[in-house]
C-alpha cells in the first residue's frame, strides 16, 4: 500500500520535473547531459522498496533515454559523472584563468552558455575537457568500488619486467572510455562538420587521460629491500590532463569538411576531417578541431554570449595575455589598493596548536575598464 503510494508520488514528481523542464530546454542537444552537473549533491534521492536509489533531480530529464538507460544500469554511475563534470569545469576555469575567455559557466541547463553552439577552439576545449572528466572519473570510482558494475582493471597481472610483475589493482580506464563513449557521445547527432567536431574532440579527451596513465609499484623483500615490485596502473592528475589539453588548445587544426564520395568501399572515410590547409597534416586522435575563428571576447555580446572582459583584474607588469593591455584589449584599467588581513609568522606549539599573528598588507589591483 505505502509502496504503491510512493509509486504515484514519484510518478507526480517526475511529471512536474518534466513540465518546469520543457520551457527551459535548448533544441540543440549538444552537450546537454553537462545539465545534471549539480546532480551529485542532490537532495532529490529516496531509496525504494529494493534499495534502489531513486534520482528525481528534474536536471536527469536532459538526458537521452539511452543515456538513462546506461545510468540505471550502472548503479553508482551518475555521481561519477557528476562529480567528474565538476572537476573538469574547475580544470577549464583554472587553465583560462589568465586568457580573455576564462571558461564562464552560469546555472540552469545551460551552463557554458552559447560558445557550446559555434565551432572555435574554446568549443573543442570545452567538449575534450568534460569528456575526459568523465572517463576519469569513472575508471578512478571503479577502483574505488563506488561503481556496482565495475571493479579494479584486475586483467594486468602475472610477469611483467625482470624484478617487478602486475598486480592489484588498477585504475579502469577501459570501462571509463567505454561508457564516456556510449554515454558523452550520444548526446550528439548529425552528420555534420559539427557533430564530427564534436566527437573528435570527446574522443581527444578521452584519449588524453588514457595516454597519461603511469605505472606505479610497491616494495616487497627482506626489510624493504625491493627484490620484487608488484606495479598497476594509475590514472594522471586531472591537472595532468588539463595541462596536455591546453596544449593541444594552443596547437589545435582548423578543418573542413571531407566528403571522399568517391571511394564507396570504406564507407566510414565518406564523412571526415580534413585540414583546411592541405598543406598540413590531417589531424591526429590526439589533437584538438574547430572549423571556425574564436570572437575575440573583448566586449559584451548578447548574440555570442561573450560577457567581455569589463571589470576583469589584470597583471600591469606581464607583457602576457594577463597583461592588461591585452586582457583590457586596449580600452585601459583603474587602479585600486586592497589591505588584506593574513595570518602570518606562524609558530607551532607543542602540542598541539599553531599560533599566528596578523599581518596587514597593500595589493594593488588593476581592473580593465
Ligand atoms: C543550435 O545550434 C545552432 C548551430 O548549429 C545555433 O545556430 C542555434 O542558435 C542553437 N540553438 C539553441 C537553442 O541553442
Ligand atoms: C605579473 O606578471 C609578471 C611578469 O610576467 C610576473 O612575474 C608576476 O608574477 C605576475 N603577477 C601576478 C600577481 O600574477
Ligand atoms: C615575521 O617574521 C619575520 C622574520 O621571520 C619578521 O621580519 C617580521 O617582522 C615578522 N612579522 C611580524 C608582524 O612580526
Ligand atoms: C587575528 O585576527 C583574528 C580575526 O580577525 C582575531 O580573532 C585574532 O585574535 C587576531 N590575532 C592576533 C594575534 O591579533
Amino acid at each position: 500500500m505505502r509502496a504503491a503510494a510512493l509509486g504515484l508520488a514519484l510518478r507526480a514528481l517526475w511529471a512536474l520535473a518534466l513540465s518546469s523542464l520543457s520551457n527551459t530546454l535548448a533544441v540543440n542537444n549538444s552537450g546537454r547531459w553537462w545539465g545534471i552537473i549539480n546532480v551529485a549533491s542532490s537532495t532529490n534521492l529516496l531509496t525504494d522498496s529494493k534499495n534502489v536509489q531513486l534520482v528525481l533531480d528534474p536536471s536527469l530529464q536532459l538526458l537521452s533515454r539511452k543515456q538513462r538507460k546506461l545510468i540505471r544500469q550502472n548503479p553508482g554511475i551518475l555521481h561519477s559523472v557528476s562529480s567528474g563534470l565538476q572537476t573538469a569545469i574547475k580544470e577549464c576555469k583554472w587553465q583560462f584563468r589568465n586568457r580573455r575567455w576564462n571558461c564562464p559557466t552560469s546555472q540552469g541547463p545551460n551552463i557554458f552558455g552559447k560558445i557550446v553552439n559555434r565551432g572555435c577552439r574554446e568549443t573543442a576545449f570545452i567538449f575534450a575537457i568534460t569528456s575526459a572528466g568523465v572517463t576519469h572519473s569513472v575508471a578512478r570510482s571503479c577502483s574505488e568500488g563506488s561503481i556496482e558494475s565495475c571493479t579494479c582493471d584486475y586483467r594486468r597481472r602475472g610477469p611483467g619486467g625482470p624484478d617487478w610483475h602486475w598486480g592489484g589493482c588498477s585504475d579502469n580506464i577501459d570501462f571509463g572510455r567505454l561508457f564516456g563513449r556510449e554515454f558523452v557521445d550520444s548526446s550528439e547527432k548529425g552528420r555534420d562538420l559539427r557533430f564530427l567536431m564534436n566527437l573528435h574532440n570527446n574522443e581527444a579527451g578521452r584519449m588524453t587521460v588514457f595516454s597519461e596513465m603511469r605505472q606505479e609499484c610497491k616494495c616487497h623483500g627482506m626489510s624493504g629491500s625491493c627484490t620484487v615490485r608488484t606495479c598497476w596502473m594509475r590514472l594522471p592528475t586531472f591537472r595532468a590532463v588539463g595541462d596536455v589539453l591546453k596544449d593541444r588548445f594552443d596547437g589545435a587544426s582548423r578543418v573542413i569538411y571531407g566528403n571522399k564520395g568517391s571511394n564507396r568501399a570504406s564507407r566510414v572515410e565518406l564523412h571526415h576531417l580534413e585540414p583546411e590547409n592541405p598543406a598540413h597534416k590531417p589531424p591526429s586522435p590526439h589533437d584538438l578541431v574547430y572549423f571556425e575563428k574564436s570572437p575575440n571576447f573583448c566586449t559584451y555580446s548578447g548574440k555570442t554570449g561573450t560577457a567581455g572582459t569589463a571589470g576583469r583584474f589584470c597583471n600591469s607588469s606581464s607583457p602576457g595575455l594577463d597583461g592588461c593591455e591585452l586582457l583590457c584589449c586596449g580600452r585601459g584599467y583603474r587602479t585600486r589598493t586592497q589591505r588584506v588581513t593574513e595570518r602570518c609568522n606562524c609558530t607551532f606549539h607543542w602540542c598541539c596548536h599553531v599560533s599566528c599573528l596578523n599581518c596587514t598588507n597593500t595589493q594593488v589591483l588593476h581592473e580593465c575598464l
